[in-house]
């Protein structure tokens, strides 16, 4: 089942207009929130995050933060089979009577569905993931979620045809983040990562991470990483709502820690899974 606009219906029921700004030029916004058995994993700052995202694109939040919980829970409960779910929510400005960059009052599209995800297993990842870096040629304006995501699509798809996990972006020499996740480095036992702002997405689970870091009292910096910085770390991890926190100990021609999983991933993968059995 997917909800769209105060229905749930078969997925192969819901349909969007084609006048809808969404899909005419992906005037839209978007979250991708956990669930893990049956509770949202960082409700809050996921809908914060999407409240932020309306409003830098000036769209009215078409629901109130109850309105909001409680269709969630009722998407989550109408698949009962799944153990963890991934929620993707998108709200779009609405439809107009026809295609112009210009818009008046419009009523939001708003768009939910779940999927089935498994939660990631540590004993999976014990050798490392591999990645590419590339230059970040994504627009000023990262920190909103906006479904424009074109630049990410064409990363990921890099990615895939590689084989790599994930593409690791870099703007003027400086590391950003990943198609679509945060990204760490570890040196001499302190965790790096890129300042919030307009070049990154804040992610939900990049903050989880640092607050894993804190809980072993290890120091956390937010600062500008160079891509020498980048190859010359002790460690490197990405971290997403459906990938929570991984390790890359390849990325170009480049072996991290000798190809080796360094030894902060596993406390900080550790604490990641206490957060999510404690936090809803
Ligand atoms: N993407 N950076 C980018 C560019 C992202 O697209 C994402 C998440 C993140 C991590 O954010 P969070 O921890 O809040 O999931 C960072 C989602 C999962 C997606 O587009 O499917």
């Amino acid at each position: 089942m997917v909800y769209l606009n105060g229905d749930f219906l078969e997925k192969d029921k819901a349909f969007v207009s084609v006048m809808d700004r969404g899909f005419l030029f992906g005037d839209s916004v978007y979250e991708v929130l956990p669930v893990y058995e049956g509770n949202i994993f960082c409700f809050k700052p996921h809908l914060h995050r999407l409240s932020e995202s309306l409003e830098a694109i000036k769209i009215p939040n078409p629901y109130t933060n109850e309105k909001w919980r409680m269709t969630l829970q009722q998407l989550i409960n109408y698949h009962p089979q799944h153990t963890n779910q991934s929620i993707y929510l998108q709200v779009t400005r609405g439809c107009d009577t026809d295609r112009k960059h210009t818009y008046g009052k419009l009523k939001p599209t708003v768009y939910m569905q779940s999927s089935p995800f498994e939660a990631v297993r540590k004993e999976d990842f014990l050798s490392g993931l591999s990645a590419i870096t590339r230059d970040d040629i994504r627009w000023s304006q990262c920190n909103t979620k906006v479904t424009s995501l074109l630049a990410n699509v064409m990363y990921a798809q890099e990615a895939k045809q590689n084989n790599v996990e994930d593409v690791i972006l870099c703007r003027n020499n400086i590391v950003t983040e990943c198609s679509s996740a945060n990204l760490f480095i570890v040196k001499n036992g302190c965790v790096y990562t890129h300042p919030k702002g307009p070049h990154i997405l804040p992610g939900i689970t990049r903050e989880v991470v640092l607050e894993c870091a804190d809980y072993y009292n290890i120091n956390t910096e937010e600062v500008t990483i160079s891509k020498e910085d980048l190859l010359d770390a002790d460690e490197v991890w990405i971290s997403s709502s459906t990938r929570e926190v991984l390790p890359i100990t390849k990325i170009d021609d480049v072996l991290i820690n000798q190809g080796k999983v360094g030894g902060i991933w596993p406390l900080v993968f550790d604490r990641y899974q206490v957060e999510k059995s404690l936090n809803s």
